[in-house]
C-alpha cells in the first residue's frame, strides 16, 4: 500500500483529503502540531472511512521531530504538505511568524525529503499567488502579481522553493495546487472545518449568523463593478479538493520524474457573488439571512475564478458539487460542529 506522509493532518483540507486517500486504497501517516485544529478529527475520519490514519503531534519547525517519523516510517512516497498558518490578517500583524512557519517548515520538510528520497510532494498553494489580476478566469499562466499580504508571499516563495528542488534534485518531482475558496463540509455530517482560531471566511460566517451565533453579516461593498455591486469568488466543495490530492498522487506515480513543477488551479470555474451565496443559503435552508450592506474590505480583489482545464485534462478532475451542495453540506455541519467541539 502506497504511504502518503500529510501533514496539517487534522486541519480542515487534511482531514478532508485523508478520508479520500483511506477511500483510495492508500494508508495516511499525519502530523499535527494542532496549532489551529484538534485530534479529534481522526476519530471522525475513523467513523465515515473505519479506517485509521497512523498520526503523530508534531512541528515542521522542529527538524529532529520530524525526521524521527520518517526513521520510524522508511517507505513513504509521497508528501502532501498542508501544514501552514493561513490567516491574511494575522499575517500582516505577525510577518515573522508567518515566514518561520510557512517557509522555514517547508525548508525543513524538503531538505529531510531529499536525505530520505521521498519521490513526490504535493504544496498546497492558493490563488492568492496570482495577487490582483484582472485577467478573468485565471489559468496557471496568469502573471502574478504583487502578494497582497505576507500569508500570500509565503505561497509564491513556498512554490519557488518547491520548483528550485524539483528542477535541481533528480529523486522528487512536485505539483503545487492553487486552491480558490475552499468551502463546505464532508456530507455526512461528521467532520467540517474547525478551527481553533477564529473563522473569517464567508461560507462559514453566513452559517454563524444562520444559526444565530451572530446576529448579521457585514457585505463588504456592494459598489463594486460586478453583476450585483458584491465581490465574486470561486467556492470549491473540499470534498472535490480533497479528491484531486489523491488524483495528483496517482499522477506523479504514474509519470517519468519531470524537472518541472506541475501547478494546477482547484476551483469551480464560477464566479459566485456574496449576494448570490446569500440566495442559495435561503434557498437550502429556507431561512432569510440578515446582512448589512457595509464598507468595502481593505485588500479585497473585486473578482477571481479559475479555469481548471488544466487539472480536468493532466489530472482527470472536475468539481462534482455545487454552491447549493457547499451550503447544504455547511449547514449540517454547522449544527454538529459545537458537539465535535465539546467532545
Ligand atoms: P487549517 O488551519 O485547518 O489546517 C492547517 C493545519 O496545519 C492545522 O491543523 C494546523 O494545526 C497545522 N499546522 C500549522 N502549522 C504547523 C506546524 N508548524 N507544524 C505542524 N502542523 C502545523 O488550514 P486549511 O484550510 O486546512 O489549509 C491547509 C493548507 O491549504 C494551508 O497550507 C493553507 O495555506 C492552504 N490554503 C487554504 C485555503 C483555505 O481557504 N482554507 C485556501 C488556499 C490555500
Ligand atoms: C470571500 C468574499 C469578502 C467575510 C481568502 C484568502 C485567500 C484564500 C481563500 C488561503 C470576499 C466577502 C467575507 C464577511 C464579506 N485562502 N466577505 N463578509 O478573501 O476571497 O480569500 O480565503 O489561501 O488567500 O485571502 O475569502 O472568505 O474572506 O471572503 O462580505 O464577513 O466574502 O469581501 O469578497 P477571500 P473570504
Amino acid at each position: 500500500m502506497t504511504k502518503v506522509f500529510v501533514t496539517g493532518a487534522s486541519g480542515y483540507i487534511g482531514s478532508h483529503t485523508a478520508i479520500d486517500l483511506l477511500e483510495h486504497g492508500y494508508e495516511v501517516i499525519g502530523i499535527d502540531n494542532h496549532s489551529n485544529s484538534s485530534p479529534r478529527a481522526y476519530d471522525r475520519i475513523h467513523k465515515i472511512t473505519g479506517k485509521s490514519i497512523k498520526s503523530y503531534v508534531a512541528d515542521i519547525r522542529n527538524k529532529n521531530e520530524v525526521k524521527s517519523i520518517f526513521e520510524e516510517n522508511k517507505d513513504i512516497s509521497c508528501i502532501i504538505h498542508f501544514a501552514a498558518l493561513k490567516s491574511v490578517d494575522e499575517s500582516v500583524q505577525k510577518p515573522a511568524l508567518y515566514f518561520e512557519n510557512n517557509i522555514s517548515g517547508l525548508i525543513n520538510l524538503l531538505s529531510l525529503q531529499e536525505e530520505y528520497k521521498i519521490p513526490y510532494h504535493i504544496f498546497s498553494s492558493s490563488c492568492t499567488v496570482y495577487g490582483n489580476t484582472h485577467d478573468l478566469p485565471v489559468t496557471e499562466s496568469t502573471p502574478w502579481n504583487k502578494a497582497e499580504s505576507p500569508y500570500g508571499l509565503t505561497k509564491q516563495i513556498g512554490e519557488q522553493v518547491l520548483e528550485s528542488i524539483v528542477k535541481l534534485n533528480e529523486h522528487i518531482s512536485g505539483i503545487s495546487l492553487r486552491y480558490f475558496n475552499p468551502a463546505g463540509s464532508h456530507p455526512s455530517g461528521l467532520l467540517g472545518e474547525a478551527a481553533i482560531k477564529e473563522v473569517r471566511n464567508l461560507i462559514p460566517l453566513i452559517m454563524e449568523v444562520g444559526i444565530g451565533k451572530r446576529p448579521y453579516l457585514s457585505v463588504f461593498g456592494s459598489d463594486y463593478p460586478t453583476r450585483d455591486g458584491t465581490n465574486i469568488r470561486d467556492y470549491i466543495h473540499i470534498m472535490d479538493l480533497a479528491h484531486a490530492h489523491t488524483l495528483a498522487v496517482q499522477y506523479l506515480e504514474s509519470v517519468p520524474k519531470s524537472n518541472n513543477l506541475n501547478v494546477y488551479n482547484l476551483g469551480a470555474g464560477e464566479g459566485v457573488s456574496i449576494l448570490e451565496a446569500i440566495t442559495s443559503f435561503n434557498k437550502v435552508t429556507g431561512k432569510k439571512l440578515n446582512y448589512r450592506l457595509v464598507d468595502r474590505r481593505p485588500g479585497d480583489v473585486v473578482a477571481i475564478y479559475a479555469d481548471y482545464n488544466k487539472a480536468k485534462n493532466e489530472l482527470g478532475w472536475s468539481p462534482k458539487y455545487s454552491l447549493d451542495d457547499i451550503i447544504r453540506d455547511s449547514w449540517q455541519w454547522e449544527a454538529n460542529k459545537a458537539a465535535f467541539l465539546s467532545q
